[in-house]
């Protein structure tokens, strides 16, 4: 179990279990009601104590009662108006009933609450957890009380300068409980954590561990594939780990053929079942190999927001209309920016057969020199990691997007981090997306002491529109510091909303047309690449970005999405759709 200890002392968070949808759960989503604490009252007051009057003369001045309700998960930006741009803290309430048998452990688990939670079980705080887009847990079994009890959950949205993101971001900001509140009964001693992916270069030998938590830690474990006629039998130690390797002839899991395995891991106190895929995923000379063969990667970026709804995304049909999209371009990978998004995203992506690119918010003005910062960026890592390892869609582990190699302590911190996530996860690449670049003579130069650490040179550039071409874009040469690797760009593109009409070469027009051209001349350049693995446009769908102030063309949005947040298709999005479809 890895334990937390936070800045405050009360607060010591548990990083989550995993693989909660196969366990032995109530579920408290639904309605949960609220006070909005735009004047930040609410500390002082304690609301969390739920006080009533006890004579005649008292009175509080807070209660939930007569106030409004909100739909968890679910951002609180969307679901009322007088909270669309709401930074700060809404404190949720929710009340259920409660048995408790002797022998079971109940875990109070949080898919993610943006940003800040503090979590108060019957009056009581019982733990906080810091970042948005993660899971967290807090054992309550022996607070839980014999019949009716109530949560409490302040969930504060600030942002922070030592946050992770921190104060600057091109997205929106959606606050609240975002994704699912479970309760969650366990054995006494149960399976808190396991993984089970093939070894880095192999493609038929798994080899893994599983985790007991709890006393009898010294048990005989059993993983099942029925399909394979696997039964694999291992023993755990007395810090509840046991060991795993073992051989198979899978058949191996590919955007072409994304085959699962029903997997169970049978213990002496528990059991558990998974959708288990086997590949290989790595990085030989200047290629990409998956399964031991070369692949391109025809990748899209995608923020969790349900361009409809103009709301954080998180369910099941919310994955499905992004993956369906990215699907319908031609891609084989979705790059989930800039932070980890849900566990559905994540399931239904290696489902469908696309694979997956994970994130962590470590986006661009990152305070590295603050002595928080790198236990917050382990943390992170840690919980990410954690919660996917064992999906094989996810082939990459990004560690960070456009920080500046002259940023305080930066090299120190994502080195550290690199290293720290490869040895949690030594089957996957490990990718730095860096912008320290020039642009002269119709030269683009790429460099960064980071891309020493980094598996693909992930370049974010955005000729045509930041930066203006400086020749024909045919003949744009590539100078990439790392001539040996595999260069990957992982965000190119321009604005455009849809059906806008204008001068069709002038950029402040937001036409499709010019958007359009980018789209072909970057077509162009790719061609001077050196050991071009693949390619990412930034990005899928129009997206909500309080910094996009152009109330003509923009208003609130950010426009270089493929799709309008209609889903209507831009020009960009054929050509694009036509260079996968080559490819
Ligand atoms: C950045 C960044 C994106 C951003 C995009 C843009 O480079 O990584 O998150 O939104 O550029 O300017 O649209």
């Amino acid at each position: 179990m890895f334990l937390i200890v936070l800045n405050t002392c009360y607060a010591l968070g548990q990083t989550a279990m995993i693989n909660t949808q196969a366990r032995n759960a109530k579920s408290l989503n639904g309605d949960w009601q609220v006070i909005i604490d735009a004047g930040g009252g609410g500390d002082w007051r304690q609301v969390w104590q739920e006080k009533k009057p006890q004579k005649k003369t008292d009175f509080i001045e807070y209660s939930f009662d007569g106030g409004p309700m909100l739909k968890v998960p679910g951002d609180f930006n969307s679901q009322r108006c007088e909270l669309t741009y709401v930074e700060g803290t809404v404190w949720h309430k929710k009340q259920f009933n409660y048995t408790l048998k002797s022998d079971k452990r109940l875990f109070l688990h949080f898919g993610a609450v943006n940003y800040l939670a503090e979590v108060y079980l019957n009056g009581e705080i019982i733990g906080s957890h810091e970042g948005g887009f993660t899971p967290f847990q807090f054992e309550i079994t022996n607070k839980v009380k014999e019949g009716e009890n109530t949560v409490i959950v302040k969930a504060n949205n600030n942002r922070k300068g030592n946050g992770l993101p921190g104060y600057g971001y091109d997205w929106f900001n959606y606050g609240g409980i975002t994704r699912d509140v479970d309760l969650i009964e366990t054995p006494n001693t149960y399976i808190e954590d396991y993984f089970l992916q093939l070894k880095k270069g192999s493609l038929n030998t798994v080899a893994g561990w599983i985790q007991l938590n709890g006393t009898k830690t010294i048990q005989y474990l059993t993983i099942k594939i029925p399909e394979l006629n696997i039964t694999y039998k291992t023993k755990s130690d007395e810090a509840g780990l046991a060991m795993v390797i073992f051989t198979a002839d899978f058949e191996l899991w590919s955007p072409k053929n994304p085959k699962q395995y029903k997997v169970s891991i049978e213990g002496e106190t528990d059991i558990i079942t998974d959708d288990i895929g086997f590949r290989s995923i790595e990085v030989m000379g200047n290629k990409v190999l998956l399964n031991g063969n070369p692949i391109f990667l025809k990748a899209v970026n995608i923020h969790e927001e349900n361009p409809y709804k103009g709301s954080r995304a998180y369910s099941i049909d919310d994955a499905k209309i992004l993956l369906n999209a990215a699907k319908e371009l031609g891609c084989n990978l979705v790059r989930l920016a800039h932070y980890p998004h849900s566990e559905n995203m994540v399931r239904e992506a290696e489902k469908m057969g696309l694979m997956v690119w994970d994130e962590i918010p470590v986006y661009q003005h990152i305070q590295f020199s603050d002595s928080l910062v790198p236990q917050k960026l382990e943390t992170m890592m840690r919980e990410m990691v954690n919660r996917d390892k064992n999906r094989c869609g996810v082939v990459i582990w990004s560690l960070s997007n456009e920080t500046y190699p002259g940023t305080p302590n930066r090299n120190k911190a994502l080195i550290e981090l690199t290293q720290k996530c490869r040895a949690l996860d030594s089957t996957r690449l490990i990718v730095h997306v860096i912008n320290t670049q020039a642009y002269a003579n119709n030269t683009f130069k790429v460099w960064d002491p980071l891309y020493n650490y980094s598996d693909l040179i992930a370049v974010n550039e955005y000729i045509g529109w930041y930066i203006p071409w400086q020749g024909k874009p045919s003949e744009t040469q590539w100078n990439v510091e790392f001539p040996d690797k595999p260069v990957f760009i992982s965000e190119f593109g321009g604005e455009a909303l849809y059906g806008s009409k204008g001068p069709t070469d002038e950029a402040a027009y937001w036409t499709e047309e010019y958007q359009e051209n980018i789209y072909n001349d970057q077509i162009e350049m790719f061609n001077n690449i050196p050991n071009l693995c693949g390619l990412c446009p930034w990005l899928l769908f129009d997206y909500r970005s309080l910094g996009r102030m152009n109330q003509l063309y923009q208003n609130g949005y950010n426009r270089k999405g493929l799709l309008s947040e209609k889903g209507e298709k831009k020009k960009a999005w054929y050509i694009m759709n036509e260079y996968f479809n080559e490819k």
